[in-house]
């Protein structure tokens, strides 16, 4: 059994996000908070865990029974939320005999990392002390308590800010919201607390003030990154750690070796890969299982969702793909659409407005402008014209169009599927193929055209005639009522 416990505090309702979804199961780029937070937990120094459940209690177990299925927490349900000092002592009976150690996190801060926990617990340790606090600033400090510290720079309590005096309300260092209490310490003194304050309730922040008082122990501190330890309280803030955490990622890709323009306006789920000496686009969005290779080159606005770019693959601007491959040194877009099941072969093309879905584009195979080519499989060096369209649905089941190496299929031609050209065949433009094409063809389904020579101005003369201009727009009308009445009588 490990010697830490770390308790959870997760039983709020979090009133300022205004919402019946307890706080701690607000998403934060695809995950609940608590969740993230209680991956940095685990990944940090050998604890075992106490969650303190109130709120949507079994919500929250749910969560992290889905989340961690192999992880065994323990929970303890503090039935009245009646603050975080009540929500502590709720959870004491449940910390194992054998810890010394006991960790505090709220569980409303889901960007700690487990290198700031590690130093919090060494510290804790190295000064043998009765409590060590986290302390942090932040650009706004608005609703964390004040730490307040004695002349000689000990720290001697916190205030909350709404109990703070106007001069207390200024101090900038502030309660992070994570504390390491040695064990006996907080055995003896957590049913202490008193809820003399502004909202009534039991602070565990008092604890700081009473371990400076009252024990033989110092009362140790450790400043953590603002970054790490910002609260989520409302939607506001929310958002703000969304842009934290984008920045950690961002960071992270560019610092191996990727470029990106105006990368604050870039998204990037933290599950995407990105190789060496790419760049990337203002305002791409990469989720998912997006995995980018090496040197591509993503542009401007393109949406990518677990997409697989191989090597020196080119995405023009306003791509939008999902469940996609873009072979090496493939060329997509700009605004190309690749829906789940596209695979785009190495060196092939896929320009402007073209659509592909469940379909496999061969190598070096183009269609460039204007074409909806769904569950297909077209074979090397294929050309498909513009506006070829793939009849591919008939109401009630999808059907396959194959396209044999080396086929050319001209202009605005419609293939109704099931149906298959054979290698190294023509399809004239402005055919509608309904049947299969021998390799080696030319398909022609389209009518003969017909051309009468002079018709042109008789027919301007006739048409001409029949509009009679200069008329009046009300009498020509009532004419041309008489004359259907007369017609139909
Ligand atoms: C708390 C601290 C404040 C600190 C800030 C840092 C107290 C009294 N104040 O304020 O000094 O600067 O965190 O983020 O601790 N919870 C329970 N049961 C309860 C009440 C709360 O489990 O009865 C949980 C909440 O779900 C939340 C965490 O404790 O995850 C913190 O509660 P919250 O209301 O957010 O406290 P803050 O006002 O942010
Ligand atoms: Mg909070």
């Amino acid at each position: 059994m490990s010697k830490i416990t770390c308790i959870v505090l997760a039983a709020g309702q979090g009133t300022r996000m205004r919402s019946r979804r307890p706080k701690v199961l607000f998403d934060l780029m695809g995950k609940p908070l608590i969740v993230r937070l209680m991956k940095s937990l685990l990944d940090g120094p050998p604890m075992s865990f106490v969650v303190v459940v109130g709120h949507e209690a079994e919500t929250v177990q749910e969560a992290l029974k889905e989340a961690f299925p192999r992880k065994k927490f323990t929970y303890a349900l503090q039935n009245k939320q009646k603050g975080t000092g009540h929500a502590v002592a709720t959870a004491r009976t449940r910390v194992p005999r054998s810890s010394s150690t006991v960790v505090v996190v709220n569980g409303d801060i889901p960007l700690l990392t487990s290198g700031s926990m590690r130093k919090l617990t060494e510290r804790h340790k190295r000064e043998g002390a009765a409590l060590t606090l986290a302390t942090t600033h932040l650009d706004g400090h608005a609703g964390y308590g004040r730490v307040l510290r004695k002349s000689s720079g000990t720290v001697m309590g916190i205030r909350e800010e709404r109990d703070c005096s106007p001069r207390e309300f200024e101090i900038r260092e502030l309660n992070a919201g994570l504390y390491c209490f040695s064990r006996r310490f907080l055995d003896a003194n957590v049913a202490r607390l008193a809820s003399r304050n502004d909202q009534n309730e039991f602070y565990l922040t008092d604890l700081v003030e009473m371990a400076s008082m009252s024990t033989g122990l110092p009362v140790a501190d450790v400043e953590i990154p603002g970054t790490e330890v910002k609260g989520v309280n409302d939607r506001k803030e929310l958002t703000e750690l969304e842009e934290i955490l984008l920045d950690r990622i961002r960071g992270r890709i560019m610092a191996a070796g990727v470029t990106m323009r105006m990368p604050g306006s870039i998204w990037i789920d933290e599950t995407v890969e990105v190789g060496a000496d790419a760049t990337i686009g203002p305002r791409v969005v990469l989720s998912g299982k997006t995995v980018i290779g090496k040197g591509c080159t993503i542009g401007t606005g393109c949406v990518l969702t677990d997409t697989r770019v191989e090597d020196g693959a080119v995405l023009e601007p306003y791509c939008v793909t999902e469940e996609a491959v873009v072979r090496a040194r493939a060329i997509v877009g700009p605004f190309a659409r690749l829906r789940p099941g596209s695979d785009v072969g190495r060196e092939a093309q896929v320009g402007n407005f073209v659509e592909l879905k469940k379909t496999v584009l061969g190598e070096g195979s183009k269609a460039n402008h204007l074409s909806y080519l769904g569950d297909g499989v077209i074979g090397r060096n294929v050309n498909v014209g513009a506006g070829t369209i793939f009849c591919n649905y008939d109401g009630f089941n999808k059907h396959n169009t194959v396209l044999e190496d080396d086929v050319f299929i001209g202009s605005d031609s419609q293939m109704v599927a099931p149906v298959t050209v054979g290698k190294g065949s023509y399809v004239a433009s402005g055919s509608t193929i309904t049947g299969d094409v021998p390799p080696d063809s030319l398909a022609l389904a389209r009518a003969r055209q017909v051309v009468k020579k002079g018709r042109a101005s008789m027919l301007r003369q006739l048409l001409k005639s029949k509009s009679e201009p200069g008329e009046p727009k009300k009498k020509r009308r009532r004419r041309r009522r008489r004359r259907k009445s007369a017609k139909t009588s």
